[in-house]
């Protein structure tokens, strides 16, 4: 078969692979490939041991791979061959030099770009898909376009919102689609070839046009906006376990006002993924770049309130254990930054995990989907935390439990079975709000939820 686009996206991590997979599933009239430096992963794509865990994601895979969706390591040959390039390589927090800290680390990104306009022999719309700092497409237009060789590349953006858990929902029908590009004659033709991507299965009134420029911003102010709401309702659980309101019943109250709206206002032990901190960092970063420092603050502020949460939680667990965790057993339910993903990238767990320890508490960690990223996350503390996949186990002779994800296997456990393993008093502490904790109560445990009174036993 003649394919009609040849589309290549170049890293097939998180957002890479699942987007690509979507769109060639959606669109069997074109080619995708998608390429990445590391063949382990490459190798994972190709078999049916994904490298990433995602709700559906195989199916999608599975219909359309070896048809018209290929995963390679052979980039300069599949830069060569496609016409439309989307870049989705990680762009990290810089923890060097200038900026470290906050700054985006666009080196992989100016890699690409150079290696693209390297290789490349004709004419190619390039798509940043990695998050990046507003202007960032300018620069990579001056690299891509002082080649030699006559060839011209436009550079739209086309930020992705998909969420793990719910990637292939998200794809498949999401709210919008942003696509920016330079408003001249080229760029506009060059949006248009994108947008005619998407047609194929999204209702074009919901997919929206627009210059690079509030494309980029767009995309960090939405994490901003997302995480902000959280932090907010955050630090409202922290006055209401002063006041015995409950945390559940504010949030239901002030999500009903439609103005407000319902969604992204459930109280947790801390927002944790792979964006959210690196994204509110970033537009830190650039409103102090341009002197904005109020603004700057303000920003800041949702990262410092997600951290003061975590200390917190370890706090109430402290001051509820008579102040002292030392030598104590306790299981952390979850590792993952949410469920349904074995994603761990800036997951509360790994920062509530240290504290325990520091606190010289025998921290033990399980997951369904996550261990294999919690043991790479705390390598460096040899075998100072201890990995079970069975919670039964992991709960085993501990004095506590702490709920990090809220996996909705933890909700159905036998846990009259849990108490009888446990040392006693038994401790619950709910970081998700997710468990029955009157039911806990009766059976025995002191129960510690967020946002809403305890009960105790004592
Ligand atoms: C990435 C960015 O982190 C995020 O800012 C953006 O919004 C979307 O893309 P994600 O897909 O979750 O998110 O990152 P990751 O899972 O780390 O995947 C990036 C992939 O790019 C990796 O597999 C890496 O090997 C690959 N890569 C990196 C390249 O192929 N070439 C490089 O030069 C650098
Ligand atoms: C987020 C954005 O939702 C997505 O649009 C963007 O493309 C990438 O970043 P993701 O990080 O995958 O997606 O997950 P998300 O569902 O947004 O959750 C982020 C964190 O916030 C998780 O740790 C989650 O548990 C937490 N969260 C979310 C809350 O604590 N309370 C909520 O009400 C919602």
């Amino acid at each position: 078969m003649e394919f009609t686009k040849k589309i290549l996206c170049i890293g097939a991590g998180y957002v890479g692979g699942p987007t690509m997979s979507v769109i060639a599933a959606k669109c069997p009239q074109y080619k995708v490939t998608v390429v990445d430096i590391n063949a382990a992963r490459i190798d994972a794509w190709n078999s049916d041991n994904l490298p990433i865990y995602e709700p559906g994601l195989l199916d999608v895979v599975k219909e359309a791979r070896g048809r018209n969706l290929f995963f390679s390591t052979e980039i300069d040959a599949a830069i060569d061959e496609a016409e439309i390039i989307f870049v989705s390589v990680n762009t990290p927090t810089k923890d060097f030099g200038e900026g470290a800290g906050k700054a985006a680390n666009l080196q992989y990104w100016e890699a690409t770009a150079r290696n693209i306009a390297k290789v490349a022999r004709s004419t190619k719309i390039i798509i940043e898909k990695s998050t990046l700092p507003v202007r960032t497409a300018e620069a990579m237009c001056r690299i891509l376009n002082s080649n030699s060789k006559g060839i011209r590349f436009e550079v739209l953006s086309n930020p992705e919102f998909l969420a793990e858990g719910t990637a292939i929902e998200d794809l498949n029908n999401p709210d919008r689609v942003l696509i920016g590009a330079p408003q001249t004659p080229e760029g506009l033709t060059a949006q248009n070839e994108v947008v005619e991507i998407y047609a194929n299965w999204v209702p074009k009134e919901r997919i929206v046009t627009s210059n690079v420029w509030s494309t980029e911003l767009s995309k960090l102010v939405a994490n901003a906006f997302l995480a902000q709401r959280i932090s907010s309702i955050n630090s409202i659980s922290a006055l209401c376990e002063k006041t015995e309101a409950d945390i559940t019943e504010v949030s239901h109250n002030i999500g009903m006002d439609s103005r407000i709206g319902n969604r992204f206002l459930v109280s947790s032990v801390g927002f944790g993924g792979s964006c959210f901190k690196k994204d509110i960092l970033n537009l830190v970063y650039i409103c102090e770049t341009y002197g904005l420092t109020e603004v700057a603050k303000y920003w800041e502020s949702v990262v410092e309130m997600n951290e003061y949460q975590k200390r917190r939680f370890v706090q109430t667990m402290l001051h509820a254990m008579f102040n002292t965790i030392a030598g104590k057993r306790i299981a952390l339910f979850g590792f993952a930054f949410k469920a349904d993903t074995g994603d761990t990238r800036e997951a509360p767990a790994i920062d509530i995990a240290k504290q325990l320890l520091d606190e010289h508490a025998n921290v033990v960690i399980t997951d369904p989907k996550a261990l294999d990223n919690a043991r790479i996350d705390l390598e460096e503390y040899g075998d100072k935390f201890e990995f079970i996949d069975d919670p039964y186990e992991a709960a085993k002779g501990a004095h506590a439990i702490a709920v990090m994800t809220e996996w909705k296997e933890y909700k159905s456990l036998d846990y009259k079975k849990i108490l009888a393993s446990m040392e006693h008093p038994s401790f619950i502490f709910d970081g998700r709000n997710i468990l029955d904790h009157k039911a806990l109560f009766e059976l025995g445990f002191n129960v510690f939820p967020l946002g809403q009174p305890s009960l105790k036993h004592y």
